[in-house]
């Protein structure tokens, strides 16, 4: 234990100072079930995001097969694990998105930092305060499901959307995530969209649902972001590796990511030295 505090101490003496510090937004994307389109949903938000000016980052946590660079037709050649072992910098890796958005591989190397050496920290940490510079948000696409892995990016995140379909299995696997979320942290901002509705009645029905188990049984509410309908286009840009966002802007998902996007830049304080503050909360694991 005092090793690891004179560890901290040491790495907390070679950060650079508050002034360098740079604020930010750090929003984790998730869901209880898998496939639900989370994916899709980070693409498009950020897209939307930088559409409007913002700077947008997204780390891509995603241990899964559909990850974002190959949504985006991005092809890395190096990740997170290359940064780790320090074969690269992180401003290396870091690859130019549609819209200027950029887009960190992380995938396996994600699970690798809760036990760092400090050699790795120390890279990982000052590679991020030089990456946040000027970025307005860190937007980190997830694994599904309630993993310790994915669970530990959540709390260690500004704010947390969780993302769901109508389909009952998906609502109750929603469910049991922000049952998992909040236990951990009830202070932890939580939102909830609907993603792949038929029609806004279905999405409305959906998130009464939850809403009403969640205030049941956790004695909370979950901050309302909207909803996605399913779209023919949002599939055919999946296809095509673009974004449905710079595909087709007009298409009822775009204008519906674009919605969400303008909600999220309402109602999310900026926060100081944002990617930071998640780096320090990841690594002490707890709330
Ligand atoms: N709004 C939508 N309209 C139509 N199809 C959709 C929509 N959202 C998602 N899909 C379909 O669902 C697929 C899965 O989406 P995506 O890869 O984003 O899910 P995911 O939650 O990230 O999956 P995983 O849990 O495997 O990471 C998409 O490739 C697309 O075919
Ligand atoms: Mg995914």
């Amino acid at each position: 234990m005092s090793d690891q505090a004179a560890r901290l101490r040491a790495l907390a003496r070679q950060l650079p100072p508050e002034a360098n510090l740079f604020p930010s937004r750090v929003l984790a994307i998730t869901s209880g079930k898998g496939g639900v389109g989370k994916t899709n949903v980070v693409a498009g938000l950020a897209m939307s995001l930088a559409q409007t000016g913002q700077r947008v980052t997204v780390l891509d946590a995603d241990f899964g097969l559909a990850n974002l660079d190959i949504l985006l037709g991005l092809t890395p050649t190096h990740t997170l694990e290359h940064v780790l072992r320090g074969e690269k910098l992180l401003e290396e890796i870091v690859l130019e998105g549609p819209l200027g958005i950029r887009v960190i591989p992380a995938s396996s190397g994600i699970q690798e930092l809760t036990r760092l050496d400090t050699a790795a920290e120390l890279r990982l940490v000052q590679g991020l305060q030089r990456v946040a510079e000027g970025q307005d948000w860190l937007l980190i696409d997830t694994a599904a499901g309630i993993h310790d892995s994915v669970i530990k990016l959540l709390l260690a995140a500004q704010e947390v959307i969780l993302v769901t379909t109508p389909e009952p299995t998906s609502l109750v696997d929603a469910y049991a995530m922000v049952k998992v979320v909040h236990l951990r942290d009830p202070q932890k901002p939580l939102w909830v969209m609907v993603n792949n509705a038929q029609t806004q009645a279905e999405a409305e029905e959906t998130l009464e649902q939850l809403q009403a188990a969640v205030q049941r049984f956790l004695g909370r509410e979950l901050q309302v972001l909207g909803m996605v309908p399913a779209d023919p286009s949002l599939l055919q840009s999946v296809r095509e590796q673009r974004g449905v966002v710079e595909r087709f802007p007009r298409s009822p998902s775009a204008l519906a990511f674009r919605a969400l996007a303008d909600q999220l830049k309402k109602k999310v304080p900026l926060q100081k030295d944002g990617f930071a503050s998640f780096w320090k909360q990841l690594r002490s694991g707890e709330p």
